[in-house]
C-alpha cells in the first residue's frame, strides 16, 4: 500500500444530500452529569452482546462524546474542517454514522455532528429492512441500534493521494470512540465484521460515492 501524500492543489469534494425525512435534534449532555474514570475505562472495556433498548437521552449522549463537531474551520473552497473527540486525517472526517435500527419497521437516520440532531432518511424500505435483517444474521441486534460507519472517500481523497488506508485508520479510530463512550455510558456494544454490503451501493449510489467501513452495535446492558 502506498504512502498517502498531500496533493499540491486540493480537488473539490462532489455534494452529497442525504435523503432526510425527518430531523430531530438530539439532547445535549448537561456539564457534570457525567463523571467516568477514563483508566478504570480502559481496563474493563469489552464486547457484549446484550442488547436492551436505549433508554431516552442515552443514544443522544452517546452520538455527543463519540462523534460531536465541537470546533469547525470553513476553507476558502466551502470544505469544513472539524475537531471531534476522535481523530481524523487533515481533520477531514470522512466517515458518517448511520443509526440503524430494529424497530418493527426499520429505519436508517444520519447523525448530523455539526447541529447534533438526527435525520431518518427516505430510502428504500424494502432493502433497509434486507440490511438490518443482515446485521441481525451477524449478530442479534435485540433492541439495540447498529451505528453504520459510512465513509466518503471524495472527503479524504480530495486532499491526499493514495487515501485509502486513512479512511479505514479513521473508521478504526471512531470505532474505538464509540466503544469507550457506550462503556462510560454503561452501554453493551459489539463490532461487527460485516460491512453490511452491497447496501450501501444500494442505498446511496444514486446520490455519490459511499463506502461501508462497517460498523457497532449499541444497547442497554438490561434486557
Ligand atoms: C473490526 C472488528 C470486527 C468485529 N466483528 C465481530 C463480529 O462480526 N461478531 C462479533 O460477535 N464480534 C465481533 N467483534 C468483536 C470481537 O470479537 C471482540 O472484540 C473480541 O472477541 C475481543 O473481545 P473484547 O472486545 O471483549 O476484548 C469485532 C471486533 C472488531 C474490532
Amino acid at each position: 500500500m502506498s504512502n498517502p501524500t498531500p496533493k499540491s492543489r486540493e480537488d473539490t469534494v462532489p455534494m452529497f444530500a442525504y435523503p432526510v425525512k425527518e430531523k430531530t435534534k438530539l439532547q445535549r449532555p448537561i456539564t457534570g452529569d457525567h463523571n467516568a474514570d477514563f483508566f478504570e475505562i480502559a481496563m474493563t472495556r469489552h464486547s457484549t452482546h446484550s442488547f436492551g433498548a436505549l433508554l431516552p437521552g442515552q443514544l443522544d449522549h452517546l452520538l455527543w462524546f463519540a462523534a460531536k463537531a465541537l470546533e469547525t474551520r470553513v476553507q476558502s473552497d466551502g470544505y469544513v474542517l472539524s475537531h471531534r473527540p476522535s481523530p481524523s486525517a487533515g481533520a477531514r472526517h470522512p466517515i458518517d454514522i448511520l443509526v440503524c435500527s430494529n424497530a418493527s419497521q426499520p429505519t436508517v437516520a444520519y447523525y448530523n455532528p455539526f447541529e447534533h440532531s438526527l435525520n431518518t432518511l427516505r430510502l428504500d424500505l424494502v432493502v433497509v429492512t434486507e440490511l438490518v435483517a443482515h446485521i441481525n444474521t451477524a449478530v442479534d441486534m435485540q433492541q439495540g441500534v447498529f451505528l453504520w460507519l459510512l465513509a466518503h472517500p471524495s472527503r479524504t481523497a480530495a486532499k491526499y493521494e493514495h487515501p485509502e488506508s486513512l479512511i479505514w485508520r479513521d473508521a478504526g479510530a471512531l470505532l474505538q470512540q464509540i466503544q469507550l463512550t457506550a462503556i462510560a455510558l454503561k452501554l453493551s456494544s459489539c463490532a461487527l465484521g460485516t460491512l453490511a454490503e452491497p447496501f450501501a451501493s444500494q442505498l446511496f449510489e444514486n446520490i455519490g460515492s459511499v463506502v461501508s467501513a462497517g460498523g457497532i452495535i449499541v444497547g442497554n446492558l438490561d434486557l
